[in-house]
Order: structure tokens, then C-alpha cells, then sequence
């Protein structure tokens, strides 16, 4: 959490109770000309009240382009700081600052610095899902969305270093053939996915497809029918005449795929400790319509990036947005 943020991480202000909270928020939004943008992983009441809902390469990349004053971004810190280090001259929020990031934590500045520091030599491409720092030591940023591209962008014998997602990274050396040295860092979601349970569902379920999100464990990925980030597992669902789907994600996605497939059926991939809802991202889920309430009335809590980092992390974001744009991604 950043220092000039509320300690609590959010602003613990009763709402009333006769509040109608969506046009309470509507109608600050108009007034502060803000926008807000959310993750497909944020629960359904806020993805419905967003102006844009996306996944980390939509958020960023609508993040670049608008013209609002105030970006309230409903989302995790990693993506409000992404969002500020392209705009430094807007105001950026996150509902709540508490909603970081297991994947990003994984991955401390400081040990990544030495890890580069012993492989001299080695291009640097990380995951979204890092802190400003970790941008900052960074050749070019990647999300799920882009990364097999971005990673053949270099010439094949390039010695590359891939961080933090283990995961996406061994799956990107598989699709592509490399062989980068992966930091060794993972989601606690993604990573809880129980290859029996979704063994036995596709047993109850025959006829449904498995979708799977690339920051799932190989065995996951080995048996899903379709790897890609939630956007594209969003357009492929969307898209597909099948009309059952075990979905390897976090939970919030199912969402937006029940809204664009109401005939369809949607069956989220349990996690490993049924006693839990691992499917869920606690940090994701902290965000809620009260505090993005009290976000815009109060505007709190605020991003801040140190201008020296942001400096320096804007450049591998900028590249990964070129790439991107010439790509048509
Ligand atoms: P995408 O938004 O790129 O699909 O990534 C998912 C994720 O874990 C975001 O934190
Ligand atoms: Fe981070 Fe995983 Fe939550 Fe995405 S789902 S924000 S990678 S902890």
C-alpha cells in the first residue's frame, strides 16, 4: 500500500441505507468527470456499473486513451499503478488499496534486480502482474492476452528472462519453443485448480469444454480444450456452437460469459480446498459498491507512483501498447 494512502486501505464510511447506490455513483461520476474500469474478476455489480469492463491489456489500454479527469479503477493495485504510470497528470484510484496481488507480491523488486544482475545479458519481459518496481527493471511488459507474440517479437536464440508467472511462462516456452528462464512466482488462484475435480466434472459433464486461464498448473492446461487470457476465453465461449463450459479462472469471469450467453452453462472449476472459495481472488473481491461509493465521493484512496520509478516502468508498458497496436491485439 502506497504511504499517502488511508492506512485502512480504504475509506470506512458508513453508507446510507436509503442511498441508491448506482445512481449515487452515476451521478458522481458525471459531476468529476471520472471513468470507471473494471476487471472481469470484480463481482457483477460493479462489472455492471463500469463504463469498460476488460481484461489487464483492455484496462491498460483504455487506461492510455481516455479523457476523463479521475480513473477509479476497479481492479487490483497493480492495475490502478499501471493505469497511473500512463497517466500521470489523472487522478487514479482503487476502491480499496488492500486488493493487491499474491502473483505481484511473488516478485520483490530487490531479489528480481539480482536475479537480472546474474544472467547479464538477458532481455527482460515481465507480467503485468508486478509492482512499478519490477516494471521499472523491465525490457517489456506482457499480459496473458499478448505474450506468446511479444515473446516471438525477438529472434529465436534471444536469451530471455520471463517473470513472475511460472506458469504462463512454462506455458509460453511450450507454445513457442524458447527456453526462458522463469522466475519462479505463481497465483494462489490459478494455482489451486483441482486437476481430479475437474477430472470428475468432465465426467458428469461430458459434453463440456474446458476453459483454462494460461496462470493454471500444465496438468490443467494439458487437458483444457482452451488456453487463453479471460478475454479470450470470453470471445471463445462467445463463439463456440458448445454449449457447456468448465471454466479454469477466477469466478467473477462467469459473469460477463452468462450476460453475452444466457442459453449457455457456465460451471466454475473447483479449487483444491472445497471448505474455501479459492476460485474467488480475495484481493479482487475486496472492491465493492460501497467503497467504490465512498472512492468517488471522497476521493480516496489515491495511487502515487514515485516519479523516478514511473519514469522508467512507462517505457516496457508503452512497448508492450506498440506491439500490441501493430499486432491489432
Ligand atoms: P488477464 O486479465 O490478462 O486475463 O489476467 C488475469 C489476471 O490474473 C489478472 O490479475
Ligand atoms: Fe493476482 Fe491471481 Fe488475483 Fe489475478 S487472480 S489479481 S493474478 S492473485
Amino acid at each position: 500500500m502506497n504511504d499517502n494512502a488511508n492506512p485502512a486501505g480504504f475509506l470506512n464510511i458508513p453508507v446510507p441505507k436509503d442511498l441508491d447506490l448506482k445512481k449515487a455513483i452515476n451521478d458522481l461520476k458525471k459531476e468529476k468527470n471520472a471513468v470507471i474500469l473494471a476487471h472481469y474478476y470484480q463481482q457483477g455489480d460493479i462489472q455492471d456499473i463500469a463504463d469498460f469492463v476488460g481484461d489487464s491489456l483492455a484496462l491498460a489500454q483504455w487506461a492510455s486513451k481516455t479523457t476523463a479527469d479521475i480513473i477509479v479503477l476497479c481492479g487490483v493495485h497493480f492495475m490502478g499503478e499501471t493505469a497511473k504510470i500512463l497517466c500521470p497528470d489523472k487522478r487514479v484510484f482503487v476502491p480499496d488499496l488492500n486488493a493487491g496481488c499474491s502473483l505481484a507480491d511473488s516478485c520483490k523488486a530487490d531479489d528480481f534486480e539480482k536475479f537480472i544482475k546474474e544472467h547479464p545479458g538477458y532481455v527482460v519481459i515481465s507480467y503485468v502482474n508486478t509492482t512499478a518496481a519490477v516494471k521499472a527493471l523491465t525490457d517489456v511488459v506482457v499480459t496473458s492476452t499478448n505474450a506468446r507474440q511479444i515473446v516471438e517479437s525477438f529472434p529465436s536464440e534471444t536469451p530471455i528472462i520471463f517473470g513472475p508467472d511460472r506458469n504462463l511462462g512454462n506455458y509460453t516456452n511450450s507454445i513457442t519453443g524458447r527456453n526462458m528462464l522463469l522466475w519462479d512466482g505463481a497465483c494462489h488462484v490459478h494455482e489451486q485448480f483441482s486437476l481430479e475435480k475437474i477430472i470428475e466434472l468432465k465426467k458428469e459433464h461430458p459434453d463440456a469444454l474446458v476453459l483454462a486461464h494460461p496462470e493454471c498448473k500444465s496438468p490443467i492446461l494439458k487437458l483444457a480444450d482452451h488456453i487463453g487470457s479471460t478475454a479470450a476465453l470470453l470471445n471463445f465461449a462467445t463463439k463456440s456452437p458448445n454449449k457447456k463450459f468448465i471454466v479454469a479462472t477466477e469466478s467473477g469471469i462467469l459473469h460477463e460469459m452468462q450476460k453475452k450467453n444466457p442459453d449457455k452453462i457456465f460451471i466454475p472449476a473447483p479449487p483444491n480446498d472445497s471448505t474455501c472459495a479459492c476460485n474467488e481472488c480475495s484481493y479482487m473481491r475486496l472492491n465493492t459498491m460501497e467503497k467504490l461509493y465512498n472512492c468517488l465521493k471522497y476521493e480516496i484512496p489515491e495511487i502515487f507512483v514515485d516519479e523516478e520509478i514511473r519514469e522508467k516502468a512507462v517505457k516496457p508498458i508503452q512497448k508492450m501498447l506498440e506491439i500490441s497496436e501493430k499486432l491489432g491485439l
